[in-house]
């Protein structure tokens, strides 16, 4: 029986290693230059850390976590984020002080039991920052255009922040008022985890994918109504400092993220190329947290990148540029014979604004197709004896593999190019 490896994680190789190493140098340069410092975190913690710090109604708790015992019969878990193993270094080393800010970013490995698939993995890998000490509005702008900072420096386009404010806890209890009335109203049609999550913790139903909560949920309150005036106050100033910046968001009401501990502002980077797993970085606030594990009162905000899918994004951005930098048409003469009259044509082609190249080195014409297909081409115009006899050249569509001839002197309309 061979051995594979276990479905969910796989092997990194080469040339795809060659990205995480620049994603990972790249998150070091641009986070050092925000003040941030690199932490190196365990892999494994106790199983409560989790449990605790992210909550026990969330789907990464109840059914998404690595947890064993180990030989002394202690619960472990192998880390499912960063985000609460970070708040656990801080109260421990007493890493925050009053009155100054410590910034921190790591990377590794993650675990989490979700179903595999495009950009979903068992083990997944992570580069993030966490801030501790301020309150103002203009950390958690800090860290949105730290992340848009790094991930533009690595050449993405095409990025779209998401934000909404989950307002502090009593907001949230407010809010979970109006959406127990709501979800009252049409409990038979959720799912049987919306139904608990009804009881327990009612925020978690409009985090839910399942199609028919989704769009039970697409009429259910937003926040927005439930937020105190500091708290809106709190989230205009974020918004006000991003249009500063001249960083692009979007508010959507609807969003939630899959962790309890955020309060205030929250956001995803997403980007359309990663499908339906489209989110490349999640992040917020959560000023909860430290006092929760025990730790003196200490607002805090932080984000993490998944790095897997940051990574197929850029390998896709590059393909499709190569693409954009290949010749719409390769100009084929079959034999030296037919190469002045190929030059005539290219030309002539160039000036219907066409992207244009042709060989000039002769060859066999399963060796001249080749190259044509190797250039990127979508077309392969074919100039032989047979067709310069007629005045016509020969059309082949790479794509669709159809092939037509047309007169030498057609126009770019007849030419259907
Ligand atoms: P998260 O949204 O759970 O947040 O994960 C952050 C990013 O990790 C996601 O946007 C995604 O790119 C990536 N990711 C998550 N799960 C997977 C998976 N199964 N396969 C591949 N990539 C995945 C957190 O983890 C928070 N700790 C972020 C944070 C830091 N909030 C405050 N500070």
């Amino acid at each position: 029986m061979t051995i594979k490896a276990i479905r969910g994680t796989r092997d990194i190789l080469m040339p795809e290693v060659r990205y995480h190493q620049k994603v990972e140098t790249m998150a070091g340069t641009v986070f050092e230059r925000y003040g941030y410092s690199e932490i190196k975190l365990p892999v494994f913690e106790q199983t409560e850390l989790f449990t605790r710090g992210i909550g026990e109604d969330t789907d990464i708790v109840h059914k998404e976590m690595y947890t064993f015992a180990d030989r002394k019969g202690r619960s472990l878990t192998l880390r499912p984020e960063g985000t609460a193993s970070v708040v656990r270094a801080v109260i421990e080393h007493g890493l925050a002080r009053q009155g100054q800010i410590t910034r921190l970013y790591y990377s590794g490995p993650m675990f989490r039991y979700e179903r595999p698939q495009k950009g979903r993995y068992r083990q997944f890998y992570q580069v993030g920052v966490e801030a501790f000490g301020t309150s103002s509005p203009a950390l958690d702008v800090e860290v949105i255009q730290l992340t848009i900072n790094f991930l533009s420096s690595l050449g993405l386009k095409g990025l779209k922040v998401m934000m909404n404010s989950l307002g502090d806890r009593e907001d949230q209890q407010v809010f979970a008022g109006k959406l127990r009335d709501y979800v009252s109203g049409k409990i038979d049609g959720y799912c049987a985890d919306c139904k608990r999550r009804y009881e327990t913790n009612p925020l978690r139903v409009l985090d839910c994918k399942v199609s028919g909560c989704v769009a039970l949920n697409k009429d259910a309150p937003g926040i927005a109504e439930a937020l105190s005036d500091g708290s809106r106050g709190h989230f205009e100033k974020v918004q006000e400092y991003l249009e500063i910046l001249g960083i692009e968001y979007e508010i959507n009401p609807h969003l939630v993220r899959g962790l309890d501990y955020y309060t205030q502002t929250i956001f995803e980077v997403v980007h359309d190329c990663l499908g339906s797993q489209n989110s490349i970085c999640g992040g917020g606030r959560y000023d909860n947290l430290v006092s929760d594990f025990g730790g003196s009162p200490t607002a805090a905000a932080g984000m993490a990148v998944g790095v897997d899918r940051l990574v197929m994004v850029i390998q896709e951005t590059e393909a499709a540029e190569e693409k954009n930098n290949a010749p719409s048409v390769y100009v084929i003469p079959m034999t030296e014979a037919e190469l002045g009259e190929g030059l005539k044509l290219t030309s002539r082609l160039r000036e219907m604004s066409l992207k244009v190249l042709m060989n000039y080195d002769g060859g066999s014409f399963k060796s001249q197709m080749k190259k044509a297909g190797k250039s990127g081409a979508e077309y392969a115009v074919i100039l032989g004896p047979d067709e310069l006899a007629k005045n016509e050249m020969t059309i082949k569509n790479f794509s669709t593999g159809e092939q037509r001839t047309c007169p030498l002197n057609s126009t770019r309309a007849e030419l259907r190019i």
